[in-house]
């Protein structure tokens, strides 16, 4: 595990059992949400029937041969840039991200193991390209609703993660989370693109969004642990005040830690109905000042997180 990497030097103690990537080490904080087992007690999925459902289906397969294929053929054409790579394989996840997201009858093990694919072929070509900042911004469509969201915040963490030589494996896991985190949105449609203030049945629905984006999940049991805790605790903040559950900073993982402050920049510096996007050095300002007035972030990775997003924006 690198230097940087949020299970590093400080929180060590606290986060014994953290280390592992596999489900069981990490179960505590998802056994409070009372989940349904993998399978289990999961509410019956309304969604078309007979021939629609069938055309789903096939679309969802036909995608899937596409992703894989295009991927393939991209990284062995010798003639792009890694920056034109890299813009090609935004635009390849940005179609998987919208599928999943809006179709859920086209959620399946192989889709998800696509989306594991592109985001480590995205992790590689990070690495490989010269101007790492310049393609952690410059790809990023700041209108792409709800799915770019999620693929911007992925971006950035992928970047983050380059920034700091993680192992790719680590990487991969820290992406596929932040590509995934607000699936329980879903379970909210339109609450995305109103100007207005939400209701309090939405406010409710919203509140719930992280445990309702574990139970879409949990029928998938081969992602990473860390995937259903990013997903769980990415609005738990480091004084308690978060939700579902208002967890200490101790008892948070480091991953989810990471992805709220991620999580939050990437919501500042992107139009919303209500607001134009801010500049990123604006966007680090707020969040600076938040952290020094307030604790919803781990400081000291927020510290980590401002010298990454410093020089991202200066090879932008
Ligand atoms: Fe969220
Ligand atoms: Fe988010």
């Amino acid at each position: 595990m690198s230097q940087a990497e949020p299970a590093a030097e400080g929180v060590k103690t606290e986060m014994t059992g953290w280390g592992q990537d596999t489900l069981p080490a990490v179960r505590a904080p998802e056994a409070s949400l009372s989940l349904p087992a993998p399978g289990e007690n999961l509410p019956p999925e309304e969604g078309p029937a007979g021939d629609e459902a069938n055309g789903l289906k096939a679309n969802s397969q036909r995608l899937l041969v596409t992703l894989r294929q295009a991927m393939q053929d991209l990284m062995q054409d010798q003639g792009p840039s890694p920056e034109e790579k890299g813009a090609l394989l935004y635009d390849l996840l940005l179609a998987w991200t919208r599928q999943f997201y809006n179709s859920p009858q086209c959620r399946s093990g192989p889709l998800l193991d696509v989306a594991r694919d592109l985001v480590g072929t995205l992790y590689r070509l990070l690495a490989a390209a010269p101007r790492l900042g310049a393609l952690a911004l410059s790809f990023r469509r700041l209108d792409a609703g709800l799915a770019g969201h999620c693929l911007n915040v992925s971006l950035l963490a992928l970047s983050y993660a380059r920034h700091n030589s993680w192992p790719e494996t680590a990487a991969r896991t820290l992406g596929l989370g932040a590509l995934l985190h607000d699936l329980g949105m879903t379970a909210l449609p339109g609450a995305w693109e109103k100007s207005g203030p939400l209701n309090s049945d939405e406010l409710e629905l919203l509140r719930r969004h992280p445990q309702g984006g574990v139970q879409l999940l949990t029928p998938f049991p081969q992602l990473p642990g860390k995937v259903f805790l990013m997903v769980a605790q990415h609005h738990e903040n480091a004084d308690g005040s978060g939700y579902p559950l208002g967890l200490p900073l101790a008892a948070i993982h480091p991953y989810a830690r990471l992805l709220r402050i991620l999580d939050t920049f990437e919501a500042l510096t992107s139009v919303r109905p209500w607001r134009p996007p801010l500049s990123p050095a604006k966007a680090l300002a707020c969040m600076l000042y938040s952290g020094a007035h307030g604790s919803e972030f781990d400081l000291r990775l927020l510290e980590n997180v401002r010298r990454f997003l410093d020089r991202l924006t200066a090879q932008a």
